[in-house]
């Protein structure tokens, strides 16, 4: 049989790729834990405790920050994948938290090629925060951006390098050097001692170490068991150093491809790409955003879906949906389906808006232009919907939603060309509408 005579696709087990579609939080950990319970691996592919995913099922609530969100089953095997970056003490307080409520870790791994938050990132992070001054990111202040930019000049030092005392030893010493230089000269703040930084390091390393593995072997092994892959995004794509909001993004990507390069599985194994969008808009953090609402109606959605970020507890920036950036979202990572969350969240909404096009400088335009300057100036172009008034959060079945949230669902589907096989409509797992399951 020729190559072309059938669909690859429908041969193999599926690896999907949960992915934010907009400025992070949409729900990536719900979804996950949804969906983890018929896949047989979870694989965090990007960016380090900056993430707060949150996860309501019968162990209880939590926030999980760098373990996956399919911890919660003990048939499925979470790794943290070589593409996130990795504050040990924070990874060790998350393990210890899930061990006391009663969550087995011994199915968790770290990728040896995860980079290390070390002290110095954080502080960096926060120095250099502080000389933005008016202009600050409105980073989550956890060393993600300058571990990522020593990943990149060869500065790095990898979770692996623990596992050899004097490697580390070589490793860190010169680097240190370097990054006193800069604490003392540049920021005029104290020192970091070598031997502290040291022997913390080298303690972290000895907790870890069970965990620590060549991940690739795993995911490989995996694959060829035929056995079904969920990749866990963390932040969103508008937070994308190359499509998103720059300079007001994260430093790793949260794309689709992003979840190839930060797993090692290549692009081909990809055979669902679920963009995660919430009902309306949020963002945490500084940078432009059209929809944003800042008066009654923006404070209406935060108080009703407690809209208060995860890792830093900072109220979030509520707005519409806004479909010009969620269309753009939908082709940069070819979402091949999507999963709409939070819609109980517009229950009481007489009127919703849908963003469908921007007003720039007296043009309409339907494009997610890349100059935040431009984006500063695009006012909506709203389409106006009747809201249903009726209380979704108990509903399980699709035909049952009311007319006016089936037809709000239809319409941003229609809008990120993209169809919806799960509606979300509450925190708990159970809370979940599957109109055509993944797996
Ligand atoms: P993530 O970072 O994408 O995993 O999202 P977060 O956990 O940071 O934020 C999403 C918030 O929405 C969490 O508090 C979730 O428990 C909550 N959530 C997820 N789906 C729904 C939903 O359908 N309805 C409501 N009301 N809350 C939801
Ligand atoms: P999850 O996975 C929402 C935002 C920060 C800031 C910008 C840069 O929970 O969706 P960083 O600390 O990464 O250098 O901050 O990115 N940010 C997030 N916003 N959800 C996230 O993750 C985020 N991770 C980073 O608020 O604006
Ligand atoms: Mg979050």
């Amino acid at each position: 049989m020729a190559l072309g005579d059938f669909d690859l696709r429908e041969e193999i087990m599926p690896v999907a790729a949960v992915i934010g579609a907009q400025w992070g939080d949409e729900g990536k950990g719900k979804i996950v834990d949804m969906l983890a319970e018929k896949a047989k691996m979870v694989i965090r592919f990007s960016g380090g405790d900056n993430a707060g995913h949150t996860v309501v099922n019968p162990y209880g609530q939590f926030g999980l920050h760098l373990v996956p969100s399919g911890i919660f089953y003990p048939q499925t095997t979470c790794i943290i994948g070589n593409g996130v970056v990795i504050n040990p003490e924070a990874l060790i307080s998350e393990i210890y938290m899930l061990n006391k409520r009663g969550v087995d870790t011994s199915t968790l791994f770290i990728s040896d090629r995860t980079h290390l938050i070390m002290p110095y990132h954080i502080l960096l992070d926060g120095l250099e925060e502080e000389a933005r001054g008016g202009k600050a990111l409105g980073t989550t202040r956890k060393g993600i951006g300058p571990t990522y930019a020593d990943k990149a000049a060869r500065l790095g030092i990898r979770t692996g390098d623990l596992m050899d005392k004097e490697i580390f030893m070589e490793r860190l010493r010169p680097i240190l050097n370097h990054k006193n230089l800069i604490l003392t000269k540049v920021y005029k703040a104290s020192p970091l001692s070598l031997d502290d930084v040291y022997a913390r390091y080298c303690q972290y390393g000895e907790r870890l170490a069970p965990y620590i593995r060549d991940t690739l072997t795993m995911i490989e092994e995996a694959l060829i068991r035929e056995e079904p892959i969920l990749l866990e995004g963390a932040q969103g794509t508008l937070l994308d150093p190359d499509f998103g909001t720059y300079p007001y993004v994260t430093s790793s990507s949260p794309l689709a491809g992003g979840g190839c390069l930060g797993s090692g599985l290549g692009p081909s194994r990809l055979t669902h790409i679920l963009g995660v969008f919430k009902a309306y808009g949020s963002r945490v953090g500084s940078g432009p955003m059209p929809t944003e609402l800042k008066e009654e109606i923006g404070n209406s959605i935060r108080e009703i879906g407690h809209e208060y970020g995860s890792t830093t507890g900072r109220p979030r920036r509520c707005g519409w949906f806004d479909g010009v950036a969620a269309r753009f979202s939908t082709s940069i990572n070819s979402f091949t389906t999507a999963a709409i969350t939070r819609l109980d969240v517009l229950d009481t909404f007489p009127q919703l808006k849908i963003c469908t096009g921007y007003k720039l400088d007296g043009a309409t335009i339907t494009h997610f232009p890349a100059s935040i300057s431009s984006l500063e100036r695009c006012q909506p172009i709203y389409e106006e919907v009747p809201g249903w008034q009726v209380p979704t959060s108990d509903i399980r079945q699709y035909e049952q939603l009311p007319a006016e949230a089936r037809q709000y669902v239809a319409r941003l589907e229609e809008i990120i060309s993209c169809p919806a096989s799960i509606i979300s409509v509450g925190m708990r797992r159970e809370q979940t509408i599957i109109r055509k399951p993944l797996f």
